[in-house]
């Protein structure tokens, strides 16, 4: 039998619901300024805002990378290696994507929010970041957000992080959160580049290295053919139990799911930092292709429809932002559910690899538009964001 709720049984509820004359008394002489919300319900706000706006303090382009710092007042407690989605509008087109924290937790409650964004990779908001991101500028950001932290509860006490180039930033905000006494474990990172010159974070690792025995770097050099591998992880490893992280180019997820299995690692010890939306849906093996390079949709939000044109290589969410029709989003990678959408008529295709659906949705004909692609005609009802 179901747990009663101690003190709220139903003579209570009738009790409430039922009060009659005393009750509408109360609501009569009742002031009608609305007090101000209590200072318990303001702080709660403040720990979890939905949406924040930061003002650009410096930016700085350096090797192909912009690094940002924001002035956020009040920014809300986050985990080091959560993100933030920065958005911003250019005519009526919208562009945003998740980037990781930069900051350790301490330096962004001082206000010191960094962020590190690449600009020379393909993709809209690379291109535009550095036109958009220049100080002064106010900028739309999300709370932070994201599973891709330590946690002592789930991980094992070391983790062994694995990196690729400007992948890298959720990984330095973690070595600064143990520096700072914010998170304890032992951080063993393993960085991949092309060259020495490309692992730009790499002499900062170094010095966090030098300052705390917990934390440890091996640079691996993919010029001279050194790859991520199994033994690579276990020599790392020493021995010890470990949580495995990876942060990088998707290409690199695809290489560490089979290491992943080949160490026999449970699911909840290895994680994948999200990095932007799928590029191009042909790079996943269970693509079937579209029959056509567009296709015809007809979207309802709320009390408006739009009947539009949308790419079937480029992701739902993607293609309706730069119509200028903003649907809610977060991660950008198929897990949080804030692009969720409802496909009323037509066909879509949604990578095995990236379905983060849960089982209901899948069963009503629910998608998250960030990981959809059309291939055919289509009708979907989409939240207001
Ligand atoms: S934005 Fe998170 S699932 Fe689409």
């Amino acid at each position: 039998m179901g747990k009663m709720l101690k003190g709220f049984g139903l003579p209570k509820i009738l009790g409430f619901l039922f009060k009659g004359k005393k009750r509408e008394k109360q609501i009569r002489q009742a002031p009608e300024i609305v007090k101000p919300a209590s200072p318990t319900n303001l702080k709660a706000k403040a720990l979890h805002p939905k949406g924040l706006l930061g003002t650009v303090k410096e930016a700085t382009l350096r090797q192909g990378i912009l690094f940002v710092t924001f002035d956020v007042p009040n920014f809300p407690y986050f985990r080091a290696g959560q993100y933030l989605t920065i958005s911003f509008q250019e005519g009526q087109a919208i562009y945003s994507r998740p980037i990781s924290i930069l900051s350790s937790p301490k330096q962004a409650a001082q206000g010191q929010v960094y962020v590190a964004i690449k600009t020379n990779e393909q993709g809209e908001f690379s291109r535009l970041a550095s036109t958009h991101l220049t100080p002064g500028a106010t900028i739309s950001l999300s709370a932070p957000s994201g599973d891709f932290y330590y946690s002592p509860n789930r991980d094992q006490k070391q983790v062994i992080a694995c990196i690729g180039g400007v992948g890298a930033t959720p990984i330095v905000s973690m070595a600064g959160a143990i520096l700072e006494g914010s998170e304890n474990f032992s951080l063993t990172i393993i960085y991949g580049a092309k060259s020495i010159d490309e692992a730009v974070f790499l002499p900062l690792f170094m010095e966090y290295q030098s300052r705390d025995p917990r934390i440890r770097i091996r640079f691996l050099d993919e010029s001279k053919g050194r790859r991520f591998t199994k033994e690579v992880i276990l020599e790392e490893a020493d021995g010890q139990e470990f949580s495995l992280f990876v942060c990088g180019p998707q290409g690199m997820y695809h290489a560490f799911d089979g290491i992943a299995k080949e160490l026999g690692l449970d699911r909840k010890h290895y994680r994948r930092e999200l990095f932007g939306g799928i590029k191009d849906p042909a790079y996943f093996p269970d693509y079937p292709g579209a029959k056509q390079p567009s296709f015809h949709a007809k979207i309802f939000m709320v009390d408006q429809v739009y009947e539009v044109e949308i790419p079937a290589n480029r992701p739902l969410l993607a293609s309706l932002e730069s119509l200028g029709i903003a649907s809610p989003h977060r991660c950008r990678g198929g897990i949080c559910g804030a692009c969720r959408g409802h496909i009323l008529a037509g066909e879509v295709y949604i990578p095995n690899f990236e379905d983060g659906r849960r089982l209901s949705d899948k069963e009503k004909g629910y998608a998250h538009l960030c990981m959809t692609f059309p291939l055919s005609d289509l009708e979907i009802e989409i939240p207001a964001s």
